[in-house]
């Protein structure tokens, strides 16, 4: 299996039941699940988790990352500072779309306590069902890439 079919699934404690439904989900769609959340209601640190799952979007080891906490805002502020990564928190599925199409988004982020649980997996078909565009957009990417060097 190659990286092309690998998403990494990632949350604080605040999210493991949705990132268990989403990971069901993709896996019943064939994508390879890498899960590397939090386990246990114990109180956990967002930025580890976004970092994490990060990591293994921007080495190549996943194509893309779904990540989520409370309002999925601080693991994806955490997600953004690794190099390579463009993460949009996401509460609609016509934002889920354009943050691939336009903005090439390899990192999605869901607020668990923003968006119920079929918004949530909607959301995620959204994302992982768009193509980026290119073109025009392809020059505004580089030229986030080019705020990282
Ligand atoms: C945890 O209580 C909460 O702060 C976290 O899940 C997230 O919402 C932070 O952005």
């Amino acid at each position: 299996m190659t990286a092309d079919h690998r998403i990494v699934l990632s949350s604080d404690h605040t999210a493991i039941a949705l990132r268990q439904t989403i990971a069901a989900h993709i896996a019943a769609q064939g994508w390879t699940v890498v899960d590397i959340g939090a386990t246990t209601a114990e109180s956990t640190h967002y930025p580890a988790h976004g970092e994490a799952a990060a990591r293994r979007v921007a080495s190549g080891d996943c194509r893309f990352g779904v990540i989520l906490c409370g309002t999925g805002q601080g693991i994806m502020m955490a997600a953004n500072k690794v190099r390579g990564i463009r993460c949009g928190v996401c509460a609609d599925t016509f934002s889920a779309r354009m943050i691939r199409q336009h903005n090439d988004a390899n990192m999605l982020s869901i607020g668990v306590r923003v968006v119920g649980e079929g918004l949530a997996l909607d959301i995620v078909d959204a994302f992982l069902a768009a193509q980026f565009e290119g073109g025009r957009h392809a020059t505004r990417v580089e030229m986030i890439a080019a705020l990282e060097r």
